[in-house]
């Protein structure tokens, strides 16, 4: 067993944002472009069922590009409006105001047919922790927006970031839990560092993706690391605590070290462009075809 996990205060959060959702007209929902459905949680569909839906696929420079047009794909045909973007750098980050006005426009024309003029959409920002919200608020609302402050009776308590006429986003993210009834959900999350490395096995996790990325991505580890990617994971582990000098006392391998480098020069990208999921109706293709 891999991996422990324990979800306790989360109803809190969940009683939160249900009260912050009913102030919204659409749910900004960030994924990871690299694990679009494990890093996000089903039940802000059924929470946030009457709202406008926004999926940005986030972190899309990490993610290998084809991809991320399958997965765009997929959740535009589960009738989501989808932008790719990298929040770090701002790239696809000008899309977006055109999208939105798109996933709202049904309430931008009822409000025009009832006479309401120039009543913002408000918007939420929603993810598991790590998939890059605060960092998709500050370069989105960016410095020149102004916060609207708290006004009082209508929305109690809560601090609005109004970004032009038309749009108000809530400064706040709303914090979803990651969830896993299966394994591999758990380990995805855990490759992308959403689950803290202190609660797992690190070696026999960085086994579990040099697998992975050897049989998606072969010639990546060769060229990263100068290993030979023929052997079994722990060789390769071996190899990398070889080409970056991981020894302990003794001239013995450390091994630990060695799979730390790995997941760390992973999460950063420096790897490559490696998506770990794929669109479920690409797997179901895949099988059929075998
Ligand atoms: P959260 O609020 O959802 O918990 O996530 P947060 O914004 O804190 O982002 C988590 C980490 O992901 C940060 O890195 C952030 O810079 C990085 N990040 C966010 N969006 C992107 C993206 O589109 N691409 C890439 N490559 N990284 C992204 P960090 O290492 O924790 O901090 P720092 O090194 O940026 O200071």
């Amino acid at each position: 067993m891999i991996l422990q996990w324990y979800p306790g205060h989360m109803t809190k959060a969940k009683r939160q944002m249900q009260e912050d959702l009913k102030l919204i007209d659409l749910i900004i929902e960030l994924v990871d472009a690299r694990i679009p459905l494990s890093s996000r949680n089903p039940d802000i569909d059924e929470m946030g069922k009457n709202k406008s839906r926004l999926i940005l696929l986030n972190k899309s420079d990490l993610a290998d590009e084809r991809y991320n047009e399958k997965w765009t794909e997929y959740f535009q045909s589960k009738g989501f409006y989808v932008v790719k973007v990298n929040a770090r750098s701002g790239a696809g980050l000008k899309g977006i105001q055109g999208v939105i006005n798109q996933a709202c426009k049904e309430k931008i024309e009822r409000d025009r047919r009832r006479g309401i003029k120039n009543r913002p959409i408000r918007a939420m920002v929603v993810g598991i922790p790590n998939v890059g919200k605060s960092t998709f608020i500050n370069s989105y609302a960016g410095k020149a927006c102004t916060k609207t402050g708290n006004k009082p009776g209508v929305t109690k308590g809560k601090q609005w970031i109004r970004l032009n006429k038309t749009l108000e986003l809530l400064d706040t993210p709303g914090i979803l839990w990651p969830k896993f009834e299966d394994q591999e959900v758990g380990i995805r999350l855990a490759y992308i560092g959403s689950i803290k490395d202190e609660i797992l096995n690190v070696e026999e996790l960085s086994l579990l993706l040099l697998a992975y990325i050897r049989d998606n991505y072969p010639g990546l580890l060769e060229q990263r690391y100068g290993i030979s990617e023929e052997g079994t994971p722990l060789s390769m582990l071996e190899g990398i605590a070889e080409n970056r000098k991981c020894l302990l006392r003794g001239q013995e391998l450390d091994y630990a070290k060695a799979a730390g480098i790995l997941m760390e020069e992973f999460r950063n990208g420096k790897i490559g462009r490696i998506t770990l999921e794929y669109p479920p109706m690409m797997e179901e293709k895949n099988e059929d075809d075998q």
